[in-house]
């Protein structure tokens, strides 16, 4: 047990097992038309208001549910909560703070069905990543509950004089506001969340707009788990509005972000600008995700290992691969195996078990990932463009597209979605390519494949970023497995699911004692 025995990871679900697959199609389908509400939480309860229809990016004449977005007043309602339940949420002992956490995550196990498919529903995943999401989310608790225990159960005692006590104490340091994306809406909303409160915060989540109805699910489930409905507030609402409002807040103690790097930025100046303290932000955010592949390397692993870093999630993964880089001695085999296996996949409904794409998240998303490849073409080579099925006409989907360029620096940043761009290059340009990568200043995964052990791990060591993987491909990172973050333009660090992270949630206390 390499976790210890305190903690496991979720251990997810195999369709392979008949006995296992049966029950849960039978569970997923009595929420397939089922409709949910959602809004403000303020201290528990939902505030009332102009709803608006939530739809699905599969199939726009589908709905979800309703959403209710949050008005200057609710923020306000739950910004003054929040100030108001920190002291008692902070002194509250952690070992029920992650007993709260702990129950959480059983909570989502039990109701795992009808968060896999309101994922399907509403951000368009498909069930495989739906299964995935969930279980992340579920390691996340548990993983942030014990080492919240491991690092606050007991002060640190430090050297001194005889007769003097020095301790070192971690406590929280007030309200966090939470700001998550709309690609992992369970797991990036409640990782944040749950390592917020974990480490005795009182915490703001604000959702991505796009998928309100899973994050507040989520807060309902965790108020059922036992975190206190003043100690959990949830904001839905759009950005610029809500987002805006939180961030230029004095009141506020910490910012956890996941999202572009521009948003990012905007949110950094939010905090310099606003008076008050000077408060943390934790930033996780985009990538221009390279995979170097040598001549040692097998090609048909190579290719299984590509598509499903670009295409997984219709590429909507931060950890995406976006830039291939292919030595000139096998890049032929590879692309005639690549075209193949492109031709295999199956696009099209999310919530079936054979479908490999589903759609991107949103028309302004489908506008501009189409527009890129409109472009892309003509500075590039067309590979491989995936012909989408029919059933498709009513939803956001995008071709999974392969494009041949001559440069990284031809891309200038990141598209979020099903697009592989495919660089040659010769053995004697290896000291460029990775020259090229660390110039476009993102630094989050970075793929390999070799045979050549010696080699591989010089690529890893000289190449900025966060995750390297070797001979596999370069998504789907596992809580206390493959912390997850980057550097640069990637994000602020320390890692999400690592044993860094809650340090950054935490102030620190000594208190020297002479009695
Ligand atoms: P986004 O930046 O558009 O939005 C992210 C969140 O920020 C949303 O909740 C949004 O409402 C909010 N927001 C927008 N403007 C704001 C403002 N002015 N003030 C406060 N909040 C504001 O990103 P997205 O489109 O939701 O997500 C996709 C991006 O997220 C991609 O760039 C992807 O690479 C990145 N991402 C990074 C990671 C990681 O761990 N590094 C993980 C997932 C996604
Ligand atoms: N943590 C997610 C992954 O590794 C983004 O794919």
């Amino acid at each position: 047990d390499i976790f210890g025995s305190e903690r496991k990871n979720s251990k997810g679900l195999n369709m392979n097992i008949l006995s296992e697959a049966e029950p849960f199609f039978a569970a997923l389908d009595q929420f397939k038309t089922h409709q949910w509400h959602g809004g403000p939480l303020i201290n528990g309860e939902t505030l009332s208001g102009e709803s608006k229809a939530v739809v699905s990016p599969y199939d726009t004449t589908q709905t979800v549910g309703q959403v209710i977005f949050a008005d200057d007043q609710a923020v306000e309602q739950a910004i003054s909560s929040a100030v108001a339940a920190f002291p008692a949420w902070c002194r509250t002992p952690v070992a029920q703070r992650a007993n709260a956490l702990q129950k959480l995550a059983d909570l989502l196990e039990e109701n795992r069905e009808e968060l896999i498919v309101l994922c399907t529903r509403e951000a368009g995943k498909s069930l495989q990543d739906g299964i995935d999401e969930v279980r992340e989310a579920i390691d996340f608790c548990r993983y942030y509950a014990v080492q919240a225990k491991k690092m606050m159960s007991k002060p640190e005692l430090l050297p001194g004089p005889t007769g003097e006590l020095n301790e070192l104490f971690v406590q929280g340091r007030g309200v966090f506001v939470c700001i998550s994306p709309w690609n992992f809406p369970l797991a990036i909303f409640l990782g944040q969340v749950t390592a917020a409160l974990a480490a005795g915060n009182t915490v703001i989540a604000k959702p991505a707009e796009q998928t309100c109805l899973v994050g507040y699910r989520a807060v309902q489930l965790a108020h059922e788990a036992g975190i206190p409905k003043e100690a959990l507030q949830f904001l839905p609402g759009t950005g610029a509005s809500v987002g805006a409002a939180l961030t230029s807040d004095e009141r506020i103690g910490g910012v956890c972000f996941t999202g572009s790097t521009g948003t990012a930025k905007v949110i950094n100046r939010a905090l310099a600008a606003r008076e008050g303290a000077i408060i943390p932000l934790i930033a996780e955010t985009g990538g221009q995700n390279a995979m170097v592949v040598d001549s040692t390397s097998q090609p048909e692993q190579v290719v299984n290992d590509v598509v499903a870093s670009s295409f997984t999630s219709a590429g909507q993964r931060c950890s995406a691969l976006r830039v291939l880089y292919l030595q000139e001695d096998i890049a032929e085999r590879v692309l005639e195996i690549l075209k193949g296996a492109m031709d295999e996949l199956s696009i099209g409904y999310p919530g079936s078990v054979k479908t490999d794409v589903g759609p991107v998240i949103d028309a302004t998303a489908k506008a501009n990932l189409n527009a890129h490849i409109e472009h892309i073409k003509q500075v590039g080579k067309l590979i491989k463009q995936v012909e989408l099925p029919a059933d498709c006409k009513d939803g956001h989907f995008v071709a999974p597209t392969a494009v041949e360029i001559d440069s990284i620096k031809v891309l200038e940043k990141e598209h979020f979605g099903p697009i592989l761009h495919i660089i040659r290059f010769k053995a004697s340009e290896l000291d460029k390519v990775i020259a090229d990568i660390n110039s476009t200043g993102f630094g989050l995964t970075l793929g390999i494949h070799s045979r050549n052990e010696g080699h591989a791990l010089s690529v890893a060591d000289r190449v900025n970023v966060g995750n390297v993987y070797i001979n596999r491909n370069q998504i789907g990172a596992v809580v206390g497995v493959q912390p997850f973050g980057g550097q640069g333009l990637s994000g602020t660090g320390p890692k999400a699911g690592g044993p860094h992270y809650l340090t950054r949630f935490m102030t620190e206390k000594t208190r020297t004692n002479n009695i």
